[in-house]
Order: structure tokens, then sequence, then C-alpha cells
């Protein structure tokens, strides 16, 4: 059986918004597999970014399904605010809820597929009982907050052990996505430890030293 490639889901808070639609069309001539959008509330992490007016935007200007990130306190008093679409992708944080399993359930009930997302110090156990209402895992490589960051080494270890605890529990399907720093080196031992769907921001795609065009093209080669 062979593995499918990498999928790619530039950070599209780090596009420049003048380029914005040159650089989706760009997208889709590339086939890139998702945009990657991310929700602050200023609350979560210490910043503020793309609200809800921006995501519907986002969803006339192109079909490329979005993978929305929220980093949000109580995500569960805010899902339907986004209108989310069948194969949209949502993540939220294990930590912004006492109530993951409701949050991962109302997600699923609009048709789009809940993903966890843990921050580099939480650990992968929280994870166990939910697998079942998960179709992926968000594995954040840096603290959430801000594009630039270095990577936090560790983490490379933890996709590398969270792909052997999905094995071990007979879900090899499931898509684990790494966010954070995922710069050519870093993708290529994160493809490495296992990892499926790269968040591709100013370390990768939005690189400022060249195109797009060319970022795109060097990055997919260190994700095969
Ligand atoms: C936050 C963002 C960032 C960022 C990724 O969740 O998704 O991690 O834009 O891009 P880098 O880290 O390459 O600037
Ligand atoms: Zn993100």
């Amino acid at each position: 059986m062979s593995i499918p490639r990498g999928k790619i889901s530039p950070s599209m808070m780090c596009a420049p918004l003048f380029e914005l639609e040159r650089c989706t069309r760009l997208f889709e001539r590339e086939g890139i597999e998702y945009l990657h959008m991310d929700v602050m509330d200023g609350r979560f992490v210490p910043n503020y970014m793309l609200g809800t007016d921006f995501i519907r935007q986002m969803r006339k200007l192109s079909k490329i399904p979005l993978d929305i990130h929220l980093m949000v306190e109580r995500p569960e008093d805010i899902l339907e605010w986004f209108d989310f679409q069948m194969g949209e992708y949502v993540s939220f944080h294990f930590e912004s809820t006492v109530h993951a399993q409701r949050v991962c359930a109302k997600i699923a009930a609009t048709g789009a597929k809940p993903m966890l997302a843990l921050n580099p110090a939480t650990p992968l156990y929280v994870l166990e009982d939910l697998l079942p209402d998960l179709s992926a895992i968000l594995i954040m490589t840096v603290n959430p907050g801000f594009a630039g960051q270095k990577l936090i080494p560790q983490t490379l270890d933890k996709i590398a052990r969270l792909k052997a605890m999905l094995n071990a529990a007979k879900r090899p399907d499931m898509e684990i996505e790494v966010d954070g720093n995922v710069s050519e080196p870093n993708a290529k031992k994160m493809r490495a430890s296992g990892a499926d769907i790269f968040v591709a921001g100013t370390s990768s795609v939005f690189f400022s030293g060249r195109s797009i065009e060319e970022n795109i093209k060097i990055f997919r080669d260190c994700i095969v």
C-alpha cells in the first residue's frame, strides 16, 4: 500500500493581504490540499487573528477546503458563528474546554471533521479516550499564538510517539497535522516521524527570500 503524499495547509494569517487572491489561485494550480485559518481570541493565546467574516470570504474565494484552527477559550460557545462546511477540518485545544468530547460531537454534527490540538507541553495520553470522536490530531511544534517562532525540539519525538500510539490503537488512518516552524529541514524530520498535514507559514511557503511558487516546489519535495 502506497503512503499518500504529505499535504500542505498554508497558514493564511501569513499571506500578504494585498496578494491574497493571487496566492489563492496559485495554491489551486499547485494542488494545495487545505487553507489553514488561525482564529485567536486574545485570551487562550496573547494575540488576535482571523475572524468569522474573513473565513466566509475565503470560502467564496476558493473551493480548497479550510482547516480552521481555533485558539479560543470555550470553543463550544462560538462554534455556530462559523458555519462549518462538510469536509473542513476544525481543531480546538485540549485546555480550552472542560468538555472536549462535547466539542468534538458539536463539530461532527455540522459535517466538519474534529481535530484535537495539543500544545508542546500537553501529553499524548489526553487523547486516549477521545480517539473515537476525532478525525485528526494537531501537534503544535511551537507554542500557539505567533508566526516566526523556533521549533520546540522534543515535539519531533512526540510525533513519532503519536504515530506509534495510533498504529497500536488500530487507527493508522488518522491524520497527524503539524503547526509551527515547519521549515524545509524540520518538515523532512516531521514527515519521517509520521506527519501527514503540514502548516506552511513564514518558515516555508511564505518564506520571504524566494517567490511563493519556488517555496511550494521546494517544500513539496521535503514531504513526499
Ligand atoms: C499558529 C500559526 C503559526 C504560523 C506557522 O497556529 O499557524 O504556527 O503561522 O508558521 P511559521 O511558524 O512558519 O511562521
Ligand atoms: Zn495554526
